[in-house]
């Protein structure tokens, strides 16, 4: 499957599952917590999803909400070492797990998931 057909299979509500699930856990993760703004997980997680559904073939709203997303720019203010990154793609692998996506979006998802995540890395371990 290619990247832009997985909004098609899996719509707005399939990546509102995801991104719910992910920040679902966030909160109470000793390394991820304390890093995302308590009082806007919810402005979080919507930037989260805009993003993935432009990303995946879905309506640019993040694009036009917040400009070209220059992800490794926007995460320097976070101290994304290994252990943040391995923390981030766990909590993710579960909320892929918990929100029952198929498997083709599943694994397109998961892949870039994981190579992006490496790429965010901007502190020694
Ligand atoms: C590697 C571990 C990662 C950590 C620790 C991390 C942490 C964060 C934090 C703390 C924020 C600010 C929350 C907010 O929007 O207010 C954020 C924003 C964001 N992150 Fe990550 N992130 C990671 C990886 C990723 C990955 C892999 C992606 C892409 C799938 C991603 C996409 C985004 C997006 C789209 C935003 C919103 C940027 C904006 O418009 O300001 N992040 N991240």
């Amino acid at each position: 499957m290619r990247d832009e057909q997985v909004y098609d299979a899996i719509g707005d509500a399939g990546f509102t599952r995801l991104v719910r699930a992910f920040y679902a856990q966030v909160p109470a993760d000793p390394i991820l917590g304390p890093m995302y703004p308590p009082d806007d997980l919810g402005g979080a997680e919507q930037r989260l999803r805009d993003f993935l559904i432009g990303r995946f073939g879905g309506p640019p709203r993040y694009i036009e909400q917040r400009g070209h997303p220059r992800l490794r720019m926007r995460h320097a203010p976070f101290a994304i070492n290994e252990a943040a990154r391995n923390r981030w793609v766990m909590l993710m692998d579960r909320a892929l797990a918990e929100a029952r996506l198929p498997e083709d979006s599943h694994a397109v998802l998961r892949e870039f998931f994981h190579s992006t995540a490496t790429f965010m890395i901007n502190r020694p371990a």
